[in-house]
């Protein structure tokens, strides 16, 4: 009996571009990945790999878009994150335009979201004659020759679209859909707790004022292995909001560091130094991205777990979401009396968002935009966290 050979691996790349929508770039990468795919992280900025995206997060590019092994590599699927100026970078980016030509006359799979879809595919004119979606402040930017739709997700013949950050997870599950199946979409949607609707409702204790004066001061640590949805999700709804956010790695090695599905994201400082400078000025809000490996990191962090401590005995704001809850704050006392969501959502606690006096907690990656959002709001109140909600789609 001949051996089945498995299928070949999907191949997939993302090219990113100062200006580049985090969120829009971190989802389908993330997404892809768990479904098994080979996604390369391309940066179109010249000779650069590491790329500042918008809100001042940095991702380190596996690969130049301009350079040999990109521009000759055969991928299953390319995707177009958008962004302000970053979808109009990549518009302007000569060798991502030859790629991506090259990619559709060979029938392959291409896809955008937020502003790429008028500024990158659309002035190429590779929506011509297609049904395609838009960020609602790019839609006409479309030439006559694209059928606007308003929907979240658009799949017409080779061609995906998608509106902005909110639809993310939406977007990245139709390409798992178009590159392996429904079900594998569904499998995948079920584990992350994925929910289609925008908005968001915080289950609320022990109610107290978070407010604070002025900008307030957010840490946010990472470490090897920290998930990358739910990072980049709180780094940039907390600086959508204008909060002073500080991502300080707890790894000795440096500032780099490789999250859990593999993106390279360069930290502001080290746990150190935000610990030192917790002297001067303290935090107002201490909030820990999940990823069981990046989780177990910072809870044997000395450093990290005096500042959570003394948060806590200051009465002062502090989170955690998906392994971060189990992995940090229950070991270390920190949720002592306090309601908590569940990881997976199927224990006690069945609540996306909790909030309990000065402690917010929700239950995983497909939880993280809500959650931050939440946070926002505790934070800076229901004005801001409206304005943040709308710019995301969210609202
Ligand atoms: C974390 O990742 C960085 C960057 O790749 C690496 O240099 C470092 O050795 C890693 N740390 C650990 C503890 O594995």
């Amino acid at each position: 009996m001949a051996a089945q050979a498995s299928p070949p691996t999907k191949k997939v790349l993302v090219p990113i571009v100062a200006g580049t929508e985090p969120v829009e770039a971190a989802v389908p990468i993330d997404v892809l990945r768990r479904a098994g795919a080979d996604v390369t992280v391309a940066s179109a900025d010249d000779g650069e790999l590491v790329v500042e995206v918008m809100y001042g997060v940095r991702i380190v590019a596996d690969a130049l878009v301009a350079g040999g092994d990109c521009a000759a590599a055969h991928f299953d699927l390319i995707v177009l994150p958008g962004g302000v100026p970053g979808a109009a970078n990549l518009g302007g980016c000569a060798a991502l335009e030859a790629m991506v030509r090259r990619h559709a006359a060979a029938r392959g799979l291409y896809a955008a979201i937020c502003a790429a879809p008028p500024l990158a595919l659309a002035s190429w004119g590779m929506l011509n004659g297609l049904k395609a979606t838009a960020h609602p402040l790019f839609v006409d930017k479309f030439p006559p020759e694209v059928a606007a739709v308003d929907a979240s997700v658009v799949v017409d013949a080779s061609a995906v679209t998608s509106r902005g950050p909110a639809t993310s997870t939406e977007f990245a599950l139709a390409l798992v859909e178009q590159l392996y199946s429904k079900n594998k979409a569904e499998q995948i949607a079920k584990e992350m707790l994925v929910r289609y609707d925008a908005g968001y409702t915080i289950d609320e204790v022990n109610s107290v004022q978070w407010k604070c004066n002025g900008t307030p001061k957010v840490l946010v640590p990472v470490a090897n292995g920290t998930e990358e949805m739910e990072l980049i999700t709180i780094i940039d709804v907390l600086r959508r909001a204008d909060a002073d956010v500080v991502v300080a790695s707890a790894e000795n090695a440096g500032v780099e560091i490789v999250a859990r599905h593999g993106m390279r994201i360069v930290a502001d400082t080290t746990l150190d130094e935000a610990a030192a400078d917790d002297q001067t000025s303290s935090f107002d809000l201490i909030i820990l991205p999940g990823g069981t490996p990046g989780a177990k990191t910072m809870s044997s962090n000395e450093k990290l777990v005096a500042l959570l401590k003394k948060q806590a005995a200051a009465s002062k704001p502090y989170g955690a979401i998906g392994a971060a809850t189990a992995h940090v704050l229950e070991p270390h006392g920190l949720l002592e009396g306090k309601k908590a969501a569940d990881q997976d959502g199927g224990g006690e606690c069945e609540s996306r968002v909790v909030v309990d006096g000065n402690v917010i907690t929700s239950g995983g990656t497909g939880t993280a935009m809500e959650f931050a959002v939440a946070a926002v709001e505790k934070l800076l109140g229901r004005d801001v966290a409206q304005r943040v909600a709308e710019g995301l789609l969210f609202a």
